[in-house]
C-alpha cells in the first residue's frame, strides 16, 4: 500500500500530526507540502489531506487542492484531517467538498498546539490583547490519529 499525506501548515503542528500519522500507517507514506511540487497522484492508493484553522478556515491551497483534484480524489482510499484550537466538525465540513467527504473513510479533528513564542510580534499581540488567549497549548490528540490511521489500514 502507497499512502500520499498532502498537508498545510504555518507553525507546523499539522506536518508534526502527519508524521505521527506516517508511524501508525501500514505500508510507504510520503508527506508532501501543499505549497510544494506535489506527486502524481496516479502513484499512491490512498491520500491523505490535512491542514489548520486560521480565523475560521482552512488554507486556501489546501481547499483548492481537493477541489481541483476530486475526480483522481474520488478513485483512492481518501482521509482528511484538521488541526485547530477548538474541536469544531463544520471545520471539517467547510473545509472539503461534500463529495470528498462521502467518500472519505475518516474525517478527524487532531486538535492543535499554539505556542506564542513562535507567533511574530503582531499576532502574538492579536492573540493575548483581542482574543484573550494568554497561555500556549499543546493538545494534539493521538488517538484520534489512531483512528484515522485503523481506518485507513482497513482493507
Ligand atoms: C492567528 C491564529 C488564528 C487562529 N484561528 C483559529 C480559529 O479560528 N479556530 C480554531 O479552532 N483555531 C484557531 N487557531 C489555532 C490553530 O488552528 C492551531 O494553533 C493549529 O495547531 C495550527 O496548526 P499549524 O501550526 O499546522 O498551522 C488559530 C491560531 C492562530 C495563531
Amino acid at each position: 500500500m502507497k499512502n500520499l499525506i498532502v498537508y498545510a501548515t504555518k507553525h507546523g503542528t499539522v506536518k508534526k500530526c502527519a508524521e505521527m500519522l506516517k508511524a501508525k500507517l501500514n505500508g510507504e507514506t510520503v508527506l508532501a507540502n501543499v505549497k510544494e511540487a506535489l506527486p502524481d497522484l496516479e502513484d499512491f492508493d490512498t491520500v491523505i489531506l490535512g491542514g489548520s484553522i486560521y480565523i475560521g478556515k482552512i488554507q486556501k491551497k489546501l481547499s483548492n487542492y481537493a477541489k481541483d483534484n476530486l475526480d483522481k480524489l474520488l478513485k483512492k482510499k481518501v482521509a482528511v484531517f484538521i488541526c485547530s484550537g477548538e474541536d469544531k466538525l463544520q471545520y471539517i465540513t467547510e473545509s472539503f467538498p461534500e463529495k470528498l467527504l462521502n467518500h472519505a473513510v475518516s474525517k478527524q479533528l487532531f486538535g492543535g498546539e499554539l505556542v506564542l513564542e513562535n507567533l511574530n510580534f503582531f499576532t502574538r499581540f492579536l492573540m493575548r490583547r483581542i482574543m484573550k488567549i494568554k497561555n500556549g497549548y499543546a493538545r494534539i490528540k493521538e488517538a484520534n490519529i489512531s483512528k484515522l490511521a485503523d481506518k485507513v489500514n482497513e482493507e
